[in-house]
């Protein structure tokens, strides 16, 4: 199961396993990454704002050499961060040029929402009173308009976006000549957004699920519903919510940087219908309820529900 390939809307094949890079240390990743090529995987998640993509570069060319694989047979992904809505082009150099390629896979607009280019900090601005400085003069719709200038550049594969509720999808979708080839969401059992998994699945749209294992100290790994399913299978929680995501048709990226939990994810199996629903079944009494980006201080479209509850805090 771990060598799953999914089709893109443009052609392209992806792995359905990705490895993670947000969080993973400067003195770690460059190991990290090398080791989870080594060990098979195809498909590496980055971003700008991660802050350490040439040491991801630098884990992609000694992972590559160590492998023999070439890198036409690795998929990368990284993403546009808020403060370049306006300036896509200069973002994209600025991430090829760190992680040593003359290309991505698939280029991701990381937010819908564009922050101040020139405000108080480069990829954080605030506002004198601690709020985010949001660039009201631009909108996401604009930014898409940029995105799909970069095919034909030859330095994006393909392009698409993250964090889009079905509301802002559709915003998008009604000026878009390209629709978006992927939409990267926080996905697990505490919340598996269905509706939005649902609607990319009409569209054409490929869902990858970050967040798998609920990010760092999460405590989704002693939830009793997955423990259930592991125990059915033998296997570990670990393993349980990372399947999850295969066994629906989604992209599944996981972050370490510990090389035995690298290798151990990789370790997916094929999960049926009825272990499906079983997970699915614990959002009704213990998910995520609420999806407002207090960081932010906007509401990207995410449906508030009645307990208004926030696991946590994104940015
Ligand atoms: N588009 C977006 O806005 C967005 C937002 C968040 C994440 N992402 C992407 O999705 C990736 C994954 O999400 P994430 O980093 O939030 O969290 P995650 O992959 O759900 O969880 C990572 C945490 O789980 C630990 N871990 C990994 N494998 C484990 C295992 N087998 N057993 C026990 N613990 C394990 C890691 O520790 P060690 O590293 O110490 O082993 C780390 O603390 C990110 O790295 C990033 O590439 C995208």
């Amino acid at each position: 199961m771990a060598d799953t390939v999914y089709t893109l809307n443009t052609g392209a094949q992806i792995p359905a396993l990705g490895l993670g890079t947000w969080q993973s240390d400067p003195g770690q990743v460059k190991a990290a990454v090398s080791h989870a090529i080594q060990k098979g995987y195809r498909h590496i998640d980055c971003a700008y704002v991660y802050d350490n993509e040439d040491e991801v570069g630098q884990g992609i060319k000694d992972g590559l050499e160590k492998s023999g694989i070439k890198r036409e047979d690795l998929f990368v992904t990284t993403k546009l961060w808020c403060t370049y809505h306006s300036r896509v082009e200069e973002n994209l150099d600025k991430s090829l040029k760190s992680l040593g390629l003359e290309y991505v896979d698939l280029y991701l607009m990381h937010w819908p929402v564009p922050m101040n280019p020139k405000g108080n900090n480069e990829k954080f601005p605030k506002l004198p009173d601690g709020s985010r400085d949001l660039d009201e003069s631009w909108s996401h719709l604009q930014t898409w308009r940029e995105l799909e200038k970069l095919p034909t550049t030859g330095k994006v594969r393909a392009i698409g976006v993250s964090n889009y509720s079905v509301k802002y999808l559709e915003q998008l979708l009604s000026v878009a000549s390209v629709t978006p080839a992927a939409n990267q969401i926080e996905n697990h059992p505490y919340l598996p957004q269905q509706e939005i998994v649902d609607f990319c699945k009409s569209k054409g749209i490929l869902v990858e699920a970050y967040s798998p294992l609920g990010s760092t100290g999460s405590p989704l790994f002693q939830e009793q519903g997955v423990q259930e399913v592991a125990a059915k299978h033998k296997v570990t929680a670990g393993a349980v919510l990372l399947s999850y995501h295969i066994a629906r048709g989604l992209v599944v990226l996981a972050k370490s940087v510990t090389p035995s939990r690298i290798e151990e994810n990789r370790n997916v199996i094929k999960l049926d219908s009825t272990d499906v629903a079983a997970l699915d079944k614990i959002s009704n009494s213990k998910g995520i309820t609420r999806y407002v980006y207090p960081a932010f201080g906007v509401n990207v479209g995410f449906p508030d529900k009645p307990d208004g509850k926030i696991l946590k805090q994104t940015l």
